[in-house]
């Protein structure tokens, strides 16, 4: 069998308030193949943004084990964390995060900037046909919502990262948009990327491979989506 391109095996991350300490995951397992995309659902505290934000390597879990693509990065230094997190995955917001004074293209731009790479203008140019959007000189606040995640999506995709997180993102935007979302994130399955969808919105789930239900920070509930 193919490796993983996520393996996370009883992930913890436990916060200290004051006396009590509280367990935002608690035991969390998931394993996501090659071009399999997983719906995480659960009520509001139940742990879903903890666990992307371990995954994705914006944090460091308390205990347990995190492996992308066969790396255990748990067990790296922030530095070399920096490094793994921007070759290998791809975050995408509920609200954007565009920065307002850039671009479309610019935006998309960023990243290979940070990873010093060539060829920014004509790989910013691709990723944005791939994702349909051709205001490609259009500052954000001159987008739809639609056409804004479009663009967080071509940056998180510029580089081309295994592993794909969304935390809700598909939250803010109306039907016609969702649905094109849809159609990219589906595009890009089919292309073998694992894809990690958090939403509350139960049309959405529907269309993954697999939902994974979280309560008090460990997996509840999991079923495959016919
Ligand atoms: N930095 C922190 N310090 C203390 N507690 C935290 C911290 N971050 C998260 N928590 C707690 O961890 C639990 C899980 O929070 P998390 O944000 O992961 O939930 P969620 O499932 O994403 O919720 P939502 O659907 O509202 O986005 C909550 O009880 C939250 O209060
Ligand atoms: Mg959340």
């Amino acid at each position: 069998m193919a490796t993983p391109i996520l393996e996370a095996i009883d992930v913890w991350r436990s916060y200290q308030r004051g006396s009590e300490t509280i367990h935002a995951l608690a035991g969390m397992h998931l394993t996501v193949q090659p071009g399999e995309m997983v719906g995480i659902v659960g009520r509001s505290g139940s742990g879903k943004t903890t666990f992307l934000n371990q995954v994705g390597c914006l944090d460091t879990p308390t205990k347990g084990t995190i492996s992308i693509c066969g790396t255990d990065v748990t067990a790296m230094l922030e530095k070399e964390l920096v490094a793994f997190r921007r070759d290998h995955i791809g975050f995408i917001f509920q609200l954007f995060y565009l920065i307002p004074t850039l671009t479309a293209v610019e935006n998309v731009e960023l990243p290979m900037t940070f990873a010093r790479e060539g060829n920014r203008r004509e790989r910013a140019l691709e990723a944005l046909a791939r994702v349909g959007l051709s205001e490609v000189r259009a500052l954000p606040h001159q987008l739809n919502g639609g056409d804004m995640q479009r663009v967080a999506i071509a940056r998180a995709l510029v580089r081309k990262p295994r592993l794909l997180l969304a935390d809700e993102p598909t939250g803010r935007l109306e039907h016609g948009s969702r649905v094109a979302i849809m159609d990219i994130f589906r595009s890009l399955r089919a292309e073998g990327m694992g894809i990690i969808i958090v939403t509350h919105d139960p049309t959405l789930a529907e269309e993954t491979d697999r939902i994974i239900e979280l309560r008090d920070g460990r997996v509840v509930d999991e079923r495959k989506v016919a």
